[in-house]
């Protein structure tokens, strides 16, 4: 035998209760290697609120007496303090969090604690756990979003008449006010918050009682844990129960929109804090300097939510490779699930946090974006929709204007400096009344659509949107 491995005979075995039918113990290398403590020591509160949930059903169930059950209840309010006051001593020698805290309730609670496990496995337990673990990591996301949401509706209502041109290909395209620019974004975190919801759905469903995959031999009565535990169903097949592992993956796929959001968003802001555009001005305590150039203020924690995408979006891809082909039910490939939905679920919680710091407080330079809108070729469209308005059909108003465009460059003349004649020159439809085209208010307004940049339809929709905010916060799945 090895003298790595503890002698089963000396009495050092069967650290993990799972040893009754090996002869030897395992070897430090496998307990090293199948550990997985460091990581769902997150779960320790989880765990115990399952286990008072799961004590009541044994009580109903006959399975302890009140005796049994107050000293276990009282065992599991101890290990919930230690646990609080990080008082509680983790054991390297137990595999995971559930082992570790039956553990320290059979030092506290004698054979009362030893029956707690009856009628559960760890199968269903980790399940278990990792849905209360990801329910409440949604409310915290979901509220710092609703909390970024807020702050764009906020900065969209100050700048409903502030202008820039709105960019296609990176290319000045067509005015639109920054309110509109902002709601954009706005409607991406709602799109967010919306999916987040419906992945709150997916994990509230109450696995207890199924086992290791069969069911369990005793009546435990799961509607009353999930009452207990606040889920909203119980789940319906034992199998499906402790392999199901959708909830975690579509959790980290939502991370994964959000992450993508925030990266889109934090390049446009770098974008526009650099010294070509000059748009914003970021919060020096959002900012960094340089350890050699005295000037510099840097985007640095706008570029690291950027950056974190990265991982968020592996963190999606290694749940999808882990699960893909595995067979039912448990397999213990699954254990890998939890890093990944933890670090993502951290990522994003931090980075919505400060990013919603730095919209608050972010200054929008709007004389610099109006001096973009001098470029007159960004009024070329509204030219054409003024042809089109005095009857002529859109593809020939379309190449006019493109004439009108390269007579400008060739000439070295702004389309509204060229003369009235000379415009004549490219059609007969063209009156006085074109100069007026050339403005950033003219421009939006003259926009018509449900949804468009013009002023009216902003203000209008913005009331729909504090209203969305207000329902949002109220949402009972989320109190
Ligand atoms: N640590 C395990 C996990 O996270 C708990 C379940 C273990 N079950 C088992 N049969 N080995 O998946």
């Amino acid at each position: 035998m090895s003298a790595k491995r503890a002698n089963k005979a000396n009495g050092k075995g069967n650290e993990n209760f799972v040893r009754g039918r090996f002869k030897e113990d395992i070897s430090d290398l496998t307990a090293d290697f199948t550990a997985s403590l460091d990581i769902d020591k997150k779960f320790a509160e989880f765990d115990i609120e399952g286990s008072f949930a799961h004590l009541e059903a044994l009580f109903k169930a006959g399975l302890v007496t009140e005796d049994e059950k107050n000293k276990i209840k009282e065992g599991l309010s101890v290990i919930s303090e230690e646990l609080k006051s990080n008082k509680f001593k983790f054991d390297k020698r137990y595999e995971d969090i559930h082992i570790n805290i039956e553990k320290r309730l059979i030092e506290l609670t004698g054979s009362a604690g030893e029956k707690l496990h009856t009628g559960r496995s760890r199968n269903d337990q980790v399940s278990l756990d990792f849905r209360l673990y990801v329910k409440n990591e949604i409310k915290k996301i979901a509220d710092v979003l609703i909390g970024l949401r807020s702050e764009l509706i906020k900065k969209a209502k100050d700048n409903v008449e502030t202008f820039l041109p709105g960019y296609t290909h990176m290319q000045h395209a067509q005015p639109v006010s920054l309110a509109h620019h902002l709601l954009a974004y706005y409607e991406m975190f709602t799109r967010d918050f919306i999916k987040l919801k419906n992945t709150y759905i997916s994990a509230d469903s109450m696995t207890l009682g199924s086992g290791a995959l069969a069911g369990v031999d005793f009546n435990i009565d799961r509607e009353l844990e999930a009452e207990i535990l606040g889920f909203g169903k119980i789940s319906r097949n034992s199998i499906d129960s402790v392999s199901d592992r959708d909830f975690a993956i579509e959790f980290n796929f939502v991370l994964s929109m959000i992450s993508l959001h925030l990266s889109r968003f934090c390049e446009e802001l770098i974008l526009w804090n650099s010294q070509e555009f000059n748009f914003v001005d970021i919060k020096d305590e959002f900012t960094t300097g340089s350890s050699i150039m005295p000037q510099k203020k840097n985007p640095d924690v706008l570029e690291l939510i950027r950056g974190k995408t990265g991982s968020v979006i592996s963190g999606l891809v290694s749940l999808f490779i882990m699960m893909k082909s595995l067979p039912l039910a448990y397999n213990r490939d699954m254990q890998e699930d939890k890093k990944p939905v933890m670090e993502s679920s951290e990522t994003i919680y931090k980075s919505l946090e400060i990013f919603k710091e730095i919209i608050g407080t972010l200054e929008f330079k709007k004389s610099n974006m109006r001096l973009q809108l001098n470029d007159d070729e960004i009024y070329a469209t509204d030219m054409a929709s003024y042809l089109v308005n005095k009857g002529l059909p859109f593809r020939k108003s379309h190449e006019i204007i493109g004439n009108a465009v390269s007579y400008s460059k060739a000439h070295n003349v702004k389309l509204s400096e060229i003369t009235i004649n000379d415009y004549k020159k490219f059609s007969e439809l063209f009156e006085n009344d074109i100069y007026v085209l050339f403005d950033a208010g003219h421009s939006v307004n003259s926009k018509k659509t449900y949804g468009s940049t013009s002023l009216a339809r902003i203000m209008k929709i913005i009331p729909d949107y504090d209203d969305e905010i207000k329902r949002d916060k109220d949402d009972e799945i989320f109190l």
